[in-house]
């Protein structure tokens, strides 16, 4: 499989086209990137981890009967991705209080909620992703009812998945974003990336953050928190 034109360049990953129309390459960067943009930098190794772990944790999550975009990886930085429409929604399942929330209801971090909740933020960079509920997304015509129902349940479970996952790595799921995209058919898969990015890992013992708060909060031993959840993960699989 051979990468074509550049169709579109993220914050942290470029996607390109390929010779089947219904497929494309997805390539890592190591570029980081935090509020909304505002905080630029690089964290070396990254790609590659997140490549490595999300394609891992996908493939997990298919054989567990949660459809993703996941073809093949092809190299450490780049995979082959079915082609989807990604739904405009950023949708966020947290466990324990942390980052927006504890800022946004003035609570500290840590608090275990006896139920995981879910929220959705609207893909746009203009407007800083805005929180939305799924009236608004229903209104806006971002989803269906039908497709929104279709999405909490898929993230509920990959909640439960992931988080056992995890556990056995010895690290906490607090809580993660993801996003899903609709195939030409119009069925719904689960897509862009499951990472130190998108999720907050801590260690089951410590509480110590390995995920991508240690540059959004300049904590240092970035790379290393990178290095040690991934290595805790292949040691598992
Ligand atoms: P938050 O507490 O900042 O709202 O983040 C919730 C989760 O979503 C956290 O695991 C980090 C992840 N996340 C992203 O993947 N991309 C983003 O742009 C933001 C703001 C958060």
């Amino acid at each position: 499989m051979e990468k074509k034109e550049l169709m579109y360049e993220g914050k942290a990953k470029k996607v390109f086209k390929t010779e089947d129309p219904e497929i494309l390459i997805v390539s890592y960067k190591d570029d980081a990137t935090a509020f909304n943009g505002l905080k630029k930098g690089s964290i070396s190794g990254k790609g590659v981890i997140n490549n490595r772990m999300s394609n891992m944790l996908m493939a997990k999550l298919e054989k567990d009967g949660i459809p993703t975009h996941l073809v093949e990886e092809l190299n450490d930085r780049e995979t082959a991705v079915k082609k989807v429409t990604i739904m405009p929604l950023e949708v966020i399942i947290r466990n324990i209080s942390a980052g927006s929330f504890a800022k946004r209801y003035g609570v500290e971090e840590g608090i275990v909620f006896e139920e995981p909740t879910i929220e959705f933020s609207y893909k746009n960079d203009d407007l800083g992703d805005p929180l939305l509920n799924d009236y608004h997304a229903v209104a806006l015509k971002l989803c269906t009812w039908e497709e929104i129902d279709i999405v909490k349940k898929y993230a509920f479970k990959v909640n439960d998945f992931l988080k056992k996952i995890w556990k056995e790595c010895g690290v906490t799921l607090v809580d993660f974003k993801i996003e899903f995209g609709k195939l030409t058919d119009g069925t719904i898969v689960l897509a862009d990336e499951i990472s130190p990015d998108t999720c907050r890992l801590w260690d089951s013992e410590t509480n110590e953050k390995l995920d991508k708060d240690r540059f959004r909060r300049d904590m240092g031993g970035v790379e290393e928190a990178y290095e040690e959840v991934m290595k805790r993960l292949s040691e598992k699989a």
